[in-house]
């Protein structure tokens, strides 16, 4: 069985079918997904596929390109979304300097403010960081200082060197569709050489399919998919590798 640590069933996409979709994960091997908002309404929405299934945990927060539109009362919201039953990180959360949809101080801002929050809940963190890897590290490697912040790289695009770095500052490294790209070099020496006891999987559903797939809406069962190709690039069993990334999901999110 898996553990899908990242997707957007909330999404339009899954409109015509997530339901039939969430009951027959199990079917295809899915133990668990976590939920992730991307700004106070999927947040909410998260929070309520959480309520509506067993499966399905929430992750709840304000993506940097929606950070230019929350209210004044963003972080409150939040934090009443956080006290609810199955909600188990902010996120996701960070930097995205490669379509700027939001002014890059309101980014920063946003993302800081967050961090706190999340400290002071005494949660985890999802990042999402794009064209903006140093500084996303400099932020966090500050908000590290008092030893309070953990969480998780998500999509993890870096090089080997930073992902080692991150996971020094108390984070895993999540790896996602692209590491099954013919091209993408990078991501297959990260899928190799991150820590076992620090590696989780996702799909970013309904985003970033995985091949045989690609081009496709991704959907939470495709995480096979990502697993086998990491499982052969590191010469184990994909069973092992579904074991120790669950694992990692569950001790990361706090889930027994
Ligand atoms: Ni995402």
């Amino acid at each position: 069985m898996f553990i899908d640590s990242h997707a957007h069933l909330d999404d339009e996409r899954f409109d015509g079918d997530r339901d039939n979709l969430i009951n027959s994960l199990k079917d295809n091997k899915i133990d668990l997904v976590f939920n992730i908002g991307a700004d106070i309404e999927s947040s909410k929405a998260s929070v309520e596929l959480a309520n509506k299934y067993e499966n399905i945990y929430a992750v709840v927060g304000v993506h940097p390109h929606d950070a230019k539109d929350v209210d004044k009362n963003y972080l409150e919201t939040l934090r009443e979304l956080s006290k609810k039953e199955k909600v188990v990180a902010i996120g996701e959360i960070g930097l995205d300097y490669y379509y700027d949809n939001s002014p890059r101080d309101i980014q920063r801002k946003a993302f800081k403010e967050q961090l706190n929050l999340a400290k002071e809940l005494d949660l985890p963190v999802v990042i999402h960081t794009r064209d903006a890897m140093q500084e996303t590290f400099d932020i966090l490697k500050e908000a590290a200082q008092d030893g309070k912040l953990r969480g998780i790289m998500h999509c993890y695009s870096g090089s080997v060197e930073m992902a080692m770095e991150y996971i020094k500052l108390g984070f895993y490294i999540s790896l996602g569709g692209p590491v099954t790209f013919k091209k993408s070099k990078v991501a297959k020496e990260v899928a190799v050489a991150v820590p076992f006891d620090k590696l989780l999987i996702e799909t970013d559903s309904p985003y970033l399919t995985p091949e045989p797939y690609r081009g496709k809406r991704n959907e939470p069962m495709f995480v096979r998919y990502t697993a086998e190709m990491i499982a052969e690039l590191r010469g184990i069993s994909v069973e092992e590798l579904a074991k120790a990334t669950s694992n990692n999901a569950k001790a990361i999110f706090g889930i027994k």
